[in-house]
C-alpha cells in the first residue's frame, strides 16, 4: 500500500519543519477571472471533465451490503450504483430500458431486484432484464439486448469511482496514478458512514480552491480553528491528485520519535484531494474520522453542491456520537458560513468584472496545479485525453 511513499512525504515535511521552510511553487500563477463564470467555459468543464473522467461517487461505507444501492443525478446524468448479490459494485444509468424513466428515486436503500415503478419491468442486480409484465401481449423483443446500460466502475481503498461515459477510454489505473494505493492505508473499506448532508456553494472551482489552500486558515477560520496558526502548506501530487499538509504544525512529536514508531494518523494527516471534486480531511471528534467532501457543478457557473460525508473508523459509543455530531456541526459552519459565503462574495465580485484575473502565490501552488489540469483536460479531445494521465507526473 505504498507506505514507503507516505514515509517519504513525512521525511520531507520534517526537513521543512527543522529548517523553518515550506515547499514553494516556481512562480505566481494567474487564472482568468472569467474561468469562474463564463458560460461556455463552464459547459466545457462539465462535458469534458465531469462527463469523461472517473468520479468518486460514494464511499463503500454508503453501500456496504449486497442489494444496497444509491441513486443520484451527477451533472444531469441519472446514475445507479448497486452492490450485487456477489458483493460486486455495479454502475448503471438509472433509466429503464422500456421508456426510460428512473428505476428508483434518488437516495439509498436495499433491494433484491430492480423493479421499474412505471410498468413493472424488472432487472436483476447484474442489470439483466428478467421480466416484462404481460410479456405475451407486449410483442417479441430479445430481453438480453435490453438490460441496463453499464457504466465503468471500480471500487478501491473503500471508495467507489464511476465514469458517466459508458464508452470511456480513460483507464482507472492511469487516472488514479497510484493515489488509490496511498488512500488504501486509511482502510476505508471497514469504516462506517456516520452522517452526510449537502450544502450549496459558489462556482465549483471557487469552492474547490478552498480545499487546496491552507493560506486562508488562520485568517478566515481564526475563531473556528484557533489552534492552527500556520498558513503554510506543502503539496504532493500523484497525477492530478494532490495531498496538502502543514510543514510546521503537529510535527513536534514525530520529530522526536523514531521513524519505525510513526503512527498511521501522522503518516496520513492533512487534506487528500481527488481530482476533480473530492477532499478528504482527518478529524478526531468522537474518535478517528474523516470528512469526505464531494463537489459537483450546479446548473449554472455560479452554483455548486457539496455533499459532506462524515466517516468514522469505528462505530461510536453514545458519548462519542455526541462529540462526532458536534464536530460535524462545526464543519458545516466552517464550510457553509465561512468558506462558501466568502466564495459566493468572490463569485459576485468576479462576475461584476471587478478583476481581470486572480492570483495563486508560490505558497499556494496546489491551486495552480489544479487549474493547469482543468485547462489541459478541457483542451484535450477524446483521443488525447488518456495520454494526459500517462505523461504527467
Ligand atoms: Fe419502465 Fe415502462 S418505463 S417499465
Amino acid at each position: 500500500m505504498s507506505k514507503a511513499e507516505l514515509i517519504a512525504v513525512a521525511k520531507d515535511r520534517l526537513e521543512h519543519y527543522r529548517a523553518g521552510t515550506m515547499a514553494l511553487g516556481d512562480d505566481v500563477f494567474r487564472v482568468p477571472a472569467s474561468d469562474y463564470f463564463d458560460e461556455d467555459r463552464f459547459r466545457l468543464e462539465v462535458e469534458r471533465i465531469f462527463h469523461r473522467l472517473p468520479l468518486l461517487l460514494a464511499p463503500s461505507a454508503e453501500l456496504p451490503n449486497p442489494g444496497d444501492y444509491k441513486a443520484m443525478t451527477v451533472c444531469g446524468t441519472p446514475v445507479l450504483l448497486v452492490r450485487d448479490t456477489a458483493g460486486e459494485l455495479r454502475g448503471y444509468y438509472n433509466s429503464c430500458s422500456h421508456r426510460g424513466t428512473w428505476l428508483t428515486a434518488e437516495g439509498t436503500g436495499n433491494v433484491s431486484r430492480l423493479a421499474c415503478p412505471y410498468h413493472g419491468w424488472t432487472y436483476d442486480l447484474q442489470g439483466n432484464l428478467t421480466a416484462i409484465v404481460s410479456e405475451g401481449n407486449f410483442g417479441d423483443i430479445d430481453k438480453s439486448q435490453y438490460g441496463l446500460v453499464s457504466l465503468p466502475v471500480t471500487e478501491r481503498a473503500g471508495l467507489i469511482w464511476c465514469t458517466l461515459n459508458p464508452d470511456s477510454n480513460v483507464d482507472f489505473d492511469a487516472f488514479l496514478s497510484g493515489y488509490d494505493d496511498l488512500l488504501a492505508n486509511f482502510g476505508f473499506e471497514s469504516w462506517h458512514l456516520f452522517e452526510s448532508r449537502t450544502l450549496r456553494g459558489p462556482n465549483w472551482k471557487i469552492a474547490y480552491d478552498g480545499y487546496l489552500d491552507f493560506y486562508h486558515v488562520p485568517v478566515l477560520h481564526r475563531t473556528t480553528f484557533p489552534n492552527i496558526p500556520s498558513n503554510k502548506g506543502n503539496y504532493y501530487a500523484w497525477g492530478p491528485h494532490q495531498r496538502l499538509v502543514f510543514p510546521d504544525v503537529g510535527l513536534d512529536e514525530a520529530a522526536a520519535t523514531p521513524e519505525a514508531q510513526w503512527s498511521n494518523e501522522f503518516l496520513l494527516d492533512g487534506v487528500w484531494t481527488v481530482f476533480p471534486h473530492i477532499s478528504i480531511a482527518s478529524f478526531d471528534g468522537g474518535g478517528r474520522g474523516v470528512m469526505l467532501s464531494q463537489l459537483f457543478p450546479g446548473a449554472t457557473p455560479g452554483e455548486s453542491f457539496t455533499t459532506q460525508y462524515y466517516l468514522m473508523e469505528n462505530q461510536p459509543t453514545d458519548e462519542q456520537r455526541e462529540k462526532a455530531h458536534e464536530q460535524f456541526a462545526l464543519l458545516k459552519y466552517v464550510v457553509e458560513t465561512e468558506d462558501y459565503e466568502t466564495g459566493l462574495r468572490q463569485q459576485r465580485a468576479l462576475e461584476s468584472g471587478a478583476r481581470d484575473h486572480v492570483l495563486f502565490g508560490r505558497n499556494e501552488s496546489g491551486g495552480g496545479c489544479f487549474h493547469s489540469w482543468v485547462k489541459d483536460i478541457i483542451e484535450a479531445d477524446d483521443q488525447q485525453l488518456p495520454g494526459l494521465f500517462q505523461t504527467r507526473p
